[in-house]
């Protein structure tokens, strides 16, 4: 059901888990402070317990209530970038119960930029807030999108349709060189730019020990089948949906968008896409092969979520 942000502050500090917009996509946020109501997020979400969550501030004071750690290069990065879609991972304190870390020693802590939010917050204090999907579900980036996979009870607040669309760009401050554990849309390049260091994204996952457990797990999934498009394609079938941001779809798909070379709109309604195909009952999706990510800050965490949910 759909509630106002007041409402949302009182079901909050009632230990209730609310669903909250955020500039990436919704979250389901719960007290911080409080373990039986984050708990709550992993086990409406169907969360593995070792799976660690994002804490959202709404004031840099707060970042003290967490960690005792202050990397040199942290204000600067605080300054440019929050609120904003950067999470940073430091050392936790040991006050920070071991249900939000998932029994890490360290914690994620990130500033979401919707204003809702913010003045949520502000009367809350710091919440947990996963992505509002059920685990393995494409992240949800309208309030219908959570009610889709939670039901119409789950309490969520109407902040309209996420900006960015794709999670934020998850940055270990604990590992030397630093390392961006999940790319967003703040790319390594403005990062590096801000702290004046090299910057890279982890490529490869040893499955056993991830630096971050989530990317163990499946991820970004529709029911549909995503593929990459190949352009030798000889069949098109008739129940998928093709994207495409550079050239144009053949004749015979019906189905079709074309984003003519803007990838960050493509990255806002990426997941949108991919539950409309499913709700269509589309049994496959079809994605233009992206370009050099280079080309455009947006495209390392857009072919990230493609990748991760392609069928092998
Ligand atoms: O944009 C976002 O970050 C959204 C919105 C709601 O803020 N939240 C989000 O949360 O994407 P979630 O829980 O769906 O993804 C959090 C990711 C996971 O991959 C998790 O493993 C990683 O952050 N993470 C959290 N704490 C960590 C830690 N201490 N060390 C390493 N990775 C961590
Ligand atoms: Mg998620």
């Amino acid at each position: 059901m759909i509630i106002e942000p007041d409402k949302a502050v009182e079901l909050i500090r009632k230990g209730e888990v609310v669903a909250i917009p955020t500039e990436t996509v919704y979250g389901l946020a719960a007290d911080a402070g409080n373990a039986i109501a984050v708990k709550q997020t992993f086990k409406l979400k169907g969360r593995p317990p070792d799976n660690p969550l994002i804490v959202h501030l709404s004031d840099i004071k707060q970042i003290s209530r967490f960690t005792n750690e202050q990397p040199f290069e942290l204000p600067k990065l605080v300054k440019e970038f929050w609120p904003g879609p950067l999470t940073v991972i430091l050392h936790k304190k040991s006050s920070v119960l071991d249900v939000v870390t998932g029994g890490l020693n360290t914690v994620a802590l990130r500033m979401p930029d919707h204003e809702i939010t913010r003045e949520i917050l502000d009367q809350t204090g710091p919440v947990t807030a996963p992505s509002a999907n059920r685990s393995g579900r494409p992240s949800p980036t309208r309030p219908q999108h959570v009610l889709d996979d939670f039901g119409e009870d789950l309490p969520v607040v109407d902040g309209g349709t996420c900006k960015i669309g794709l999670e934020s760009t998850v940055l270990d401050l604990t590992s030397d060189p630093y390392v961006i554990l999940r790319p967003g849309q703040i790319s390594a390049q403005q990062i590096s730019g801000c702290i004046g260091r090299k910057i890279t994204i982890q490529q490869s996952v040893d499955k056993n020990t991830p630096k971050s457990p989530g990317t163990r797990y499946t991820h970004y999934k529709p029911n549909a089948k995503v593929n990459w498009f190949d352009e030798n394609q000889q069949v098109v079938p008739e129940s998928a949906l093709y994207i495409f941001h550079t050239t144009t779809p053949p004749e015979e798909a019906s189905n079709s968008v074309q984003y003519d070379g803007d990838y960050s709109a493509l990255a806002r309604d990426l997941y949108d896409l991919y539950r409309t195909a499913d709700q269509k009952k589309w049994d496959r999706i079809f994605i233009e092969p992206l370009p050099d990510p280079e080309s455009d800050f947006i495209l390392p965490a857009l072919q990230n979520r493609i990748e991760r949910s392609v069928s092998r």
